[in-house]
């Protein structure tokens, strides 16, 4: 096989299972075919877009029978924006794919021995369940082929999603399933309000045009931050759209702005400003308050990350007398979360201004037993460290998705903390640090959390004990 297979079309082939990152698996002639936008139980012809000695990749273009899995999406944009690619399945079968997801990174890539791997707790809201949603501008809205093909003219201004794997094109949007509140509310009235007025949609080509990206937060309290970076520094426009903003939408707690004339739309190196209302946003959880600032991470799905929590305190089983460590720490949330029932927690985390939030989170709280660094891990995590702080009894880790640095996993060895609690949203780079942690450390628990129903991505607890 190789790659004279590409444009291939494969006749009549069943699609066998999921695979990794959502992509289907399909056999032809024992080789693997990976399938996007399928179903397991689909009979396809598929066209190969990628041929490989060892595997292909492809799309459906016949669809001769339909799993008996499917259901009917519920968005109208299902198929053209990246968000929710699982909604044709349905939900129990999500999370069944998505336990043995888990299974199986542990045992392709970990290699590991894994005890039977707990049901995986599931999202009671499937819709909706967002805390947090990022919308692109753009003067290069995505036309679809029925478009193109009526060779009418088109509005080209769209605010919305980014179309997977084309940077430039953005799929306008209409409604969202993904965050409730107000937040289709917001974003459709905004569009409107700058086609009315005729200001420019950011060209991400060019990156010429003053709005750029609209990001809406709201949390558990109800509360409602809008944040919009304007590409442009024109003072007199930007007054216009945030006045808007203000004056439409009155239950906006907090109204930020950022005027952001670099090559990408990240902010953590920019300056915030406050509009109007407050510079944070607060969630709420066991009776304890947290800020979250526009810069600070916090779980987008807010029901789900107490279910998430309980499970990292449960599996550090806490009986008051314990140092804790919790890193990747984010705004402090599992570190305030479990501190009452601890001597002491410190976190760390790089992210500045998260941390300045999670001191604040401890001092709303009335939390004392707390401590708080910021910092890259690997150079904050260091024998100087050490020798200035408690030795662990319980590590608690919850790194982004591309897992810890190898110098990291090696401290932990070093460390040897009786437990380590392994948070993550990436099961393959959780498997593979586990893979070196489990020269020392033997996996006890394995329990697979729902936090992003209507996708592939799935949130999964280890719990790691020291081999005597
Ligand atoms: C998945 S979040 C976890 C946050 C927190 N535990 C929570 O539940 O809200 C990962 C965090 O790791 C931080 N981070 C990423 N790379 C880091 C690094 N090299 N050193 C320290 N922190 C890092 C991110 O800023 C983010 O806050």
């Amino acid at each position: 096989m190789s790659r004279k297979m590409k444009n291939k079309v494969l006749p009549t082939i069943r699609i066998e299972r999921i695979a990794a990152e959502g992509k289907c698996v399909a056999y032809y002639e024992g080789k693997v075919v990976f399938v996007s936008n399928v179903a397991p139980g689909d009979l396809v012809d598929i066209r190969v877009t990628k041929g490989r000695s060892s595997f292909m990749e492809g799309e459906a273009i016949v669809f001769h029978e339909y799993s008996n899995d499917r259901v009917k999406p519920f968005c109208s944009h299902f198929g053209t924006c990246g968000g929710c690619k699982w909604q044709h399945i349905n939900y129990e079968l999500q999370k069944t794919y998505k336990r043995q997801q888990v299974i199986d990174q542990f045992t392709r890539i970990g290699k590991v021995d894994i005890p039977e791997v707990l049901p995986i707790i599931g999202s009671e809201k499937t819709q909706y369940y967002r805390n947090k949603l990022d919308f692109t501008f753009s003067n290069n809205r995505w036309l679809t082929k029925e478009e193109i093909n009526s060779e009418k003219t088109f509005e080209r201004n769209a605010l919305g999603f980014h179309i997977p794997k084309m940077f430039d094109k953005i799929v306008d949007i209409d409604h969202c399933y993904l965050q409730g509140n107000a937040s289709n509310d917001i974003r459709n009235s905004l569009r409107t309000f700058a086609l009315q007025e005729g200001l420019t949609f950011f060209d991400l080509r060019n990156q010429v045009g003053l709005l750029r990206n609209l990001i809406i937060r709201s949390s558990s309290t109800g509360e409602i931050m809008v944040i919009v970076q304007f590409g442009e520094n024109d003072p007199v426009a930007i007054q216009k759209v945030m006045e808007f903003l203000k004056s439409e939408f009155s239950f906006i707690d907090s109204l930020l702005y950022i005027i952001n004339l670099k090559k990408n739309e990240t902010f953590h190196d920019q300056e915030v400003i406050t509009y109007h209302g407050r510079d944070f946003i607060e969630e709420e959880m066991e009776g304890l308050r947290f800020r979250v600032g526009p810069k600070s991470f916090y779980q987008t799905n807010s029901t789900q990350a107490y279910e998430l929590y309980k499970v990292a305190r449960e599996f550090a089983s806490l009986n008051g007398d314990e140092v804790v460590y919790d890193l990747y720490t984010g705004t402090g949330t599992i570190a305030n979360f479990v501190a009452k029932e601890t001597k002491q927690v410190i976190g760390i985390e790089y992210v500045e201004a998260a941390i300045a939030d999670a001191k604040i989170n401890s001092k709303i709280n009335g939390l004392k037993n707390t401590l708080f660094y910021a910092g890259d891990m690997k150079d904050i995590l260091n024998e100087e460290f050490l020798s200035q702080h408690p030795m662990p009894d319980v590590v608690i880790t919850d790194p982004p998705r591309a897992g810890m640095h190898e110098d990291v996993v090696k401290m932990l060895l070093r460390l040897e903390a009786p437990k380590i609690v392994y948070v993550s949203c990436n099961p393959a780079t959780q498997a593979r640090d586990i893979a070196l942690l489990s020269e020392k450390y033997q996996i006890d628990k394995i329990q697979p959390v729902d936090m992003f129903p209507q996708t592939y991505h799935v949130e999964n607890v280890v719990k790691l004990t020291l081999k005597s």
